[in-house]
């Protein structure tokens, strides 16, 4: 017989959809800012349904990697408390970009995305999400095929701190591709001109984005993405949040904070970080444990979700939803009727229409 009082243990089964459920409706809340050329207005709206919704949820959440320095904009930073704190209620880290791509949100260009990573304390388990002390990171992202390829051949055969030109024969080797069918994807970024031309050098497709690295840094790891590996310098929160995914995926991230001068440098040292530089940090390095949660919704179309759309009455949103657990990777398309659709903010403590 079915036993209603069996107390339930795993209960970031029951609490994951409420993360969802936050950044389905920061998606939904950035939707009348998409083109507008306001960044800042749709960072605080996508802030407002973030906060509003987690004032529903009975948990005790901590900031520990919020948006970038970068950010002066309304954003959701390191400490902030989220979440009721009612008494006895689950701990949760946080890990939150409330919009990845704000810049192309603001100029209706496709590539961005609200993602959330949440993991609860385990043993054994220091920090669940590193918190790194420079702005931004090299990064090199490939999938599970690469990995178990490196494992197969058992050295450290692919590595961020090697050529890009010696890493990309062996990744087109690993997928069995020819090499001019790999797709590199890479920010355009002046400071990524001779990486650009290195990566060309071998024939590989470069493929350029102008925002939003954490979908590309995961998209090797989903199967038929058609990214086959992303490589370049970005911010460092983001490569957490990207670690935290690929966690749950089976794919890796190399990266190596990468100070942006000699000043970064040296404030880096003297808050203790010497040892670090230079070190490669992989994502189990960054997002550690396995009580890891990811959950994203496409805000505009990006390398792994599709945007919020809207036809009549109806929004859809797309969603991914996984634990690195079981690694159990859901994709949630969701129907949202705008005649009765709510969303809980913060800004007005209550149900708001859409
Ligand atoms: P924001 O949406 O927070 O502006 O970040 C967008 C982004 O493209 C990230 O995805 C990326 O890691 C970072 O900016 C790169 O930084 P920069 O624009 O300084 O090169």
């Amino acid at each position: 017989m079915r036993s209603y009082q069996q107390p339930y243990e795993d209960y970031e089964r029951i609490i994951e959809i409420d993360f969802l459920r936050a950044t389905e409706a920061a998606a939904l809340n950035t939707l009348p800012w998409i083109g507008r050329g306001e960044k800042e207005k749709a960072d605080a709206a996508a802030c407002d349904a973030i906060r509003g919704m987690f004032d529903l949820m009975n948990i005790c959440g901590e900031v520990v990697i919020g948006e970038g320095i970068k950010d002066n904009a309304p954003g959701i930073f390191k400490g902030e408390h989220l979440g009721t704190w009612s008494p006895g209620s689950h701990k949760f880290d946080l890990a939150l970009d409330p919009i990845d791509g704000t810049t192309n949100v603001s100029k209706g260009l496709p590539g961005s995305i609200c993602c959330i990573a949440a993991a609860s304390p385990e043993h054994d388990v220091g920090f669940s999400m590193k918190d790194v002390p420079t702005f931004y990171m090299m990064k090199l992202a490939y999938g599970l095929r690469v990995v178990r390829y490196m494992q197969r051949t058992g050295i450290e055969t692919i590595s961020i701190l090697n050529p890009i030109e010696e890493i990309i024969p062996l990744v087109a080797k690993a997928l069995r591709k020819r090499v001019q069918d790999l797709a590199v994807v890479i920010l355009d970024r002046p400071r990524h001109q001779k990486l650009v031309e290195a990566v060309r050098s071998t024939g590989a497709m470069v493929r350029m984005i102008s925002d939003g690295d954490i979908t590309a840094a995961i998209a090797p790891s989903i199967a038929d993405s058609g990214v086959d590996l992303y490589v370049g310098i970005g911010g460092a929160p983001e490569a957490v949040l990207a670690a935290a995914a690929i966690r749950c995926l089976g794919g890796d991230l190399q990266t190596v904070m990468w100070p942006r001068d000699t000043g970064e440098e040296e404030a880096v040292i003297k808050a203790g970080y010497r040892n670090e530089l230079g070190k490669v940090f992989y994502a189990n390095d960054l997002a550690q444990g396995d009580n890891i949660i990811f959950c994203a919704t496409g805000i505009s179309d990006n390398p792994l979700l599709r945007g919020v759309q809207v036809h009549g009455h109806t929004a859809v949103t797309h969603s991914i939803l996984m634990r690195a657990r079981s690694r159990t990777v859901r994709m949630i398309e969701a129907y949202h009727d705008l005649a009765h659709k709510t969303i809980r903010l913060r800004s007005t403590k209550g149900e708001t229409p859409i």
